[in-house]
C-alpha cells in the first residue's frame, strides 16, 4: 500500500530521495503563476520539499493547506514549522476534507503518479478549486524520467504519470479546461483550469 511504503521513507526522504536542487524548485515554481495573498492546496505534500517555495511565492498573506496520505511524512512537513503559514491535513486526494471551492490553486508536486485512483482525485481537485482557478501537475524531471523511476521500485512501479492523451482525458472527464501539458528534458508541466 502507498502510504505505508512512504510511511517506511519518511526518515530518510529529504536525505535521500527528495529534489536538492534549488534552482530547479525556484524555475519550477516561478512557472506556477501563484498569486500572492491566495490560497493554495499542496497534494501530496510529502515532508513539505515544496512548501518553503511556496510560501515565497505566496508572501505574507497567503495561505497553505498541505495534504499527504502517509502521516509520518506529513510529520517531517509539521516539524519544519513554516510559522503558522500551512495547515496540515492527514488526507486521501480521493477524499479531501475541504469545502466546495474553497482554494485559488492546487498544486500536486512530484506526486499525482502515487494516487491510485486519479479519476476520483481529480474530481476532488476540481470540487475545492474556485472557479477560474487552477492545477498545476509537476515534477522537476520529464515523465519518462520519472516513469523510468519508478518503474525500478517495485512498489511504486505502476506508478506512472499518464500519456498526455491519458492525461487531457482523465483532466476533461474532472470538468477542466485549458489544459496544457510540457514534457522536456528538464521537467513536466501540467496546466488546467476550472472554468471560470
Ligand atoms: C514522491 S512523494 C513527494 C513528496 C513531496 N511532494 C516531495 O516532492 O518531496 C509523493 C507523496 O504523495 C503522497 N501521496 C500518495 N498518494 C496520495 C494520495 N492519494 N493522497 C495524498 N497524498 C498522497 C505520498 O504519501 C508522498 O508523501
Amino acid at each position: 500500500m502507498i502510504k505505508t511504503y512512504f510511511n517506511g521513507k519518511a526518515a530518510i526522504w529529504d536525505r535521500v530521495a527528495a529534489e536538492k536542487d534549488q534552482s530547479k524548485l525556484q524555475q519550477m515554481v516561478a512557472r506556477l503563476d501563484i498569486r500572492p495573498g491566495s490560497v493554495v492546496l499542496d497534494v501530496g505534500t510529502g515532508t513539505g520539499v515544496f512548501l518553503p517555495l511556496l510560501i515565497q511565492s505566496l508572501g505574507s498573506d497567503g495561505k497553505i493547506v498541505a495534504i499527504d496520505i502517509a502521516e509520518e511524512m506529513l510529520q517531517r512537513a509539521r516539524m519544519k514549522g513554516f510559522n503558522g503559514a500551512v495547515a496540515f491535513l492527514n488526507a486521501d486526494a480521493a477524499h479531501i476534507p475541504l469545502p466546495e471551492a474553497s482554494v485559488d490553486s492546487v498544486v500536486c508536486y512530484s506526486s499525482f503518479p502515487h494516487f491510485q485512483d486519479k479519476p476520483r482525485a481529480l474530481m476532488e481537485i476540481y470540487r475545492v478549486v474556485r472557479s477560474g482557478g487552477r492545477l498545476f501537475i509537476c515534477h522537476t524531471s520529464c515523465r519518462e524520467a520519472i516513469n523510468g523511476l519508478h518503474n525500478g521500485i517495485p512498489e511504486v512501479t505502476h506508478d506512472v504519470i499518464p500519456e498526455e492523451d491519458e492525461m487531457r482525458w482523465l483532466l476533461s472527464a474532472a470538468g477542466f479546461v485549458e489544459i496544457e501539458i510540457e514534457d522536456n528534458h528538464e521537467n513536466y508541466l501540467c496546466r488546467a483550469s476550472k472554468q471560470g
